[in-house]
């Protein structure tokens, strides 16, 4: 997969692309990153990208011009198939399995805006996929982009050691995770649960999954709502 992120901050997003399983994943071949300034494509002297609203009022509004630009560049740059994806608070609420959609995808360029907002004929004309992270303004796109990228990168074959590890995980079967232990066996009285210490992997297996059903009961009941009606 390719993942090409256009923002006015290309070394915030660079900086957290290189750590962690992110890092991992692209030394080993299985995701390439690249962060694009939309600077990089202003139009003007000033390489100005944003500009005062027609009609007035408060901020800045992100231009058409250098968000086109960079677009259609890394586009031309890297033919096939696109997905483009647009962070806004406006956009539909991220979850697992939108994150396993985006991992099944080829190339992604996701456009982080920034100031009060967007041109609207970015939108119009790009027609990108709108995603939001949750009910709450940001700043800007980029926090938004590294959760997306992070939650997408992880899921493609190869990115974590072990190949397991996304099946079993929060939301995978559209439940919460059963509770860990590693050692010691009891740190300031608190013991690990004597079936985990078992060596029976039957009752541990029946356990977590008890475990598992249980919290979310407790915690998030729509999970379970949602995983009865599909
Ligand atoms: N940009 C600003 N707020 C956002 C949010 N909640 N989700 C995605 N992009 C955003």
């Amino acid at each position: 997969m390719r993942i090409d992120v256009l923002t006015l901050f290309p070394e915030v997003c660079e900086a957290f692309f290189s750590a962690s399983i992110i890092k991992r994943a692209r030394s080993a071949g299985v995701v390439e990153i690249s962060c694009t300034n939309f600077r990089d494509f202003a139009e003007d002297r000033h390489r100005s990208v944003d500009d005062k609203p027609f009609g007035g009022g408060p901020g800045m509004v992100m231009m058409c011009g250098p968000v086109f630009a960079a677009v259609e560049d890394v586009e031309a740059r890297h033919p096939g198939p696109h997905t483009r994806v647009l962070l806004t608070p406006q956009g539909q609420r991220f979850d697992q399995s939108i994150a396993r959609e985006l991992a099944g995808q080829t190339h992604l360029v996701v456009i982080c805006g920034h100031y009060e907002g967007f041109d609207e004929r970015i939108r119009l004309g790009l027609t990108p996929r709108e995603i939001s992270i949750g009910d709450y303004v940001l700043s800007g796109g980029e926090a938004a982009a590294m959760v997306v990228v992070d939650a997408v990168v992880r899921l493609l074959p190869g990115a974590l050691g072990d190949e397991a590890s996304t099946d079993q995980e929060s939301f995978a079967q559209g439940m919460l995770e059963y509770p860990q232990y590693t050692r010691p066996q009891v740190f300031r009285g608190m013991r690990v649960p004597e079936v985990l210490l078992s060596g029976d992997h039957k009752r541990v297996e029946q356990w977590r999954q008890e475990q598992a059903l249980e919290r979310t009961r407790q915690r998030r009941p729509d999970l379970l709502k949602r995983r009865a009606q599909e």
